[in-house]
C-alpha cells in the first residue's frame, strides 16, 4: 500500500483493508466458506489449476475450495507482507506448519535434501530438523560455520535461523550469515522481534517466518505461523499448502489481522517494561546472569563483536534467566510467581514464564539443551513495578510455591527425537 515502512504505526493499522469501502463494512468480514460457488465448470477449473500451483484466485473464477484461498487469510497476508516489506506472505495452521512448508518447498521434488540451521533454535524446530521426518538431513552448526557447513553439503537447500533465538536470546548477524550463505536462501525465524523491530528481508533474507500464536496474535488465542517472501516462493509455498492441507482458520486470520493493529504499541511498551526488569534482574543476588539482547555487543558472522543496531531496533520483551541454584531455583520460581503465569508460549499481553530444558526445548539434543538453571519469562503489559514485585517475592530464598514435577527434567536420547513428544512453544 501507499504508506511508506517508516510510518509502520500506520501501515499497522491499515493494511490488507483495501476491499473493506467497496465491500461496505467497516470491520474484516469473516468468510468461513468451506466452499465457493463456481461461474462455469471452465472459468471454475482455470481458477483451481492457478490455485493449485500456487497461484491466486482467478478474478472471475471464484475461490473454490478453503484448503486453495480464503479472503479472510488473505488480508491477513497482505498486511503482514506489507509490514515485512514483503511482496507476498503464506500464512499456515501454525508456525511449525510453516517451517514445515517452507523445508518442503525448498527440498520437495530434487536432489537438494539438505537443510543448514544455526543454533540455538526453537526446540520444536530443531525437533523437526533432527527427527529427520520430512526425509532430509540437518547440519547444526553456530553463525560463523556456515560457510563450512555449505561447502560440506553443497546438495544444502535452505539455512535456517533464529534472531533473537529462543530461549537464549542469542543475536545471529544476519547479513553475515547471508554473505556466508551465497545463493541458498536463508529463513529467518523473526517471531521475537516481530516486523516491529526488524525486517529480515531488507538483509538478504530470503522467507521470514514467524509463529503468529506469539506477538503478532498478542492475546494468547490463537494459533497460526505465516511466512513472508517474494511472489515467486508465496506461490512454492502456496502449493506445498494446498497439497498438505496446512492451511490457517479463517476465525485465526481475522484474530490475527486484527491483532497487527496494536502490534507496534505492544511490543514497544512490553520492551520498555522488559529493558527495566533486564536492569533490575541483572543486580539480584538470587540471578547468576541475564539474558537479554546487547545491540551494542553482539558476536557477528565473522566472530567478531559489534554493533547490530542496523539490524535491530531495539532489545525485544524476552528476558531468560540463569538462576543460581540450579534446577531447584527454576522450579521453585517457576511456581512462586502469581503474575506471571507458568506456561508456555509469549508474546501476550499478558507475562509468562517457563522452564526451556523441561518444556520448550525438551525434545533438542542434550548438548544443545538450555541448562537446567534457565527460565524464559515474556514481558506481558502489565505494570512494570507489578512484575518487578512479583520477581522481588518469588525470588526470596523462602519463596514456596503450589507443587513443580519433583524430578529434574528427563534427558531424552537423541535416538529417541523421531519418536519423542511433540515440542510446545
Ligand atoms: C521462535 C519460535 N518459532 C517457531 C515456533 C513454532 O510455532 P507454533 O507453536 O505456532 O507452531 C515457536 C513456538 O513457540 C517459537 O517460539
Amino acid at each position: 500500500m501507499g504508506i511508506p515502512p517508516e510510518r509502520f504505526e500506520t501501515l499497522a493499522v491499515h493494511a490488507g483493508r483495501a476491499d473493506l469501502t467497496e465491500l461496505g463494512v467497516h470491520a474484516p468480514p469473516i468468510d468461513l466458506s468451506s466452499t465457493s460457488p463456481l461461474p462455469d465448470i471452465e472459468r471454475g477449473g482455470d481458477s483451481y489449476e492457478s490455485m493449485a500451483g500456487g497461484g491466486r484466485p482467478l478474478p472471475d473464477g471464484g475461490a473454490v475450495y478453503q484448503r486453495l484461498w480464503n479472503p479472510t487469510v488473505a488480508r491477513f497476508e497482505s498486511a503482514l507482507a506489507d509490514l515485512e516489506q514483503a511482496e507476498a506472505s503464506v500464512a499456515f495452521a501454525s508456525g511449525m506448519a510453516a517451517t514445515t512448508a517452507a523445508i518442503l518447498a525448498t527440498t520437495g521434488g530434487g536432489d537438494r535434501r539438505h537443510v543448514v540451521a544455526v543454533r540455538p533454535l526453537y526446540g520444536g524446530t530443531d525437533h523437526l530438523l533432527a527427527s529427520g521426518l520430512l526425509g532430509v538431513e540437518a547440519t547444526f552448526c553456530g553463525p560463523a560455520e556456515v560457510a563450512d557447513a555449505l561447502a560440506a553439503r553443497p546438495d544444502t537447500a535452505l539455512v535456517i535461523l533464529e534472531t533473537p533465538a529462543n530461549p537464549t536470546l542469542d543475536l545471529v548477524d544476519i547479513a553475515g550469515v547471508v554473505r556466508q550463505a551465497g545463493p541458498v536462501p536463508v529463513m529467518v525465524d523473526n517471531t521475537f522481534a516481530t516486523p516491529v523491530l526488524q525486517n529480515p528481508l531488507t538483509l538478504g533474507a530470503a522467507m521470514v517466518l514467524h509463529s503468529a500464536t506469539k506477538y503478532l496474535g498478542g492475546h494468547g488465542d490463537v494459533v497460526g505461523g505465516v511466512i513472508a517472501c517474494d511472489e515467486t516462493t508465496a506461490e512454492a509455498l502456496r502449493r506445498v499448502r494446498a497439497i498438505t492441507g496446512a492451511l490457517m482458520h479463517p476465525l485465526a486470520g481475522y484474530l490475527l489481522h486484527r491483532g497487527l493493529a496494536t502490534l507496534p504499541t505492544r511490543v514497544r511498551a512490553q520492551q520498555e517494561t522488559a529493558r527495566e526488569l533486564a536492569g533490575r534482574l541483572a543486580r539480584h543476588p538470587a540471578v547468576e546472569r541475564v539474558f537479554y539482547p546487547d545491540l551494542d555487543s553482539a558476536v557477528l558472522a565473522d566472530g567478531r563483536t559489534g554493533s547490530l543496531r542496523h539490524q535491530m531496533r531495539g532489545p525485544g520483551a524476552m528476558i531468560s534467566l540463569a538462576l543460581q541454584g540450579g534446577y531447584d531455583a527454576a522450579k521453585r520460581l517457576t511456581s512462586s510467581l502469581s503474575l506471571f503465569t507458568h506456561a508456555v508460549s509469549l508474546g501476550g499481553v499478558d507475562s509468562l514464564v517457563q522452564h526451556p530444558a523441561a518444556l520448550t526445548h525438551r525434545p533438542v539434543a542434550p548438548e544443545a539443551r538450555p541448562s537446567a538453571n534457565v527460565v524464559r519469562l515474556s514481558v506481558g503489559l502489565e505494570h512494570v513495578d507489578d512484575l518487578a514485585a512479583d520477581l522481588e517475592t518469588a525470588l526470596a530464598p523462602d519463596a514456596t510455591g503450589p507443587a513443580f514435577p519433583e524430578q529434574a527434567p528427563t534427558v531424552l536420547p537423541l535416538a529417541a527425537h523421531a519418536a519423542g513428544p511433540a515440542p510446545v512453544s
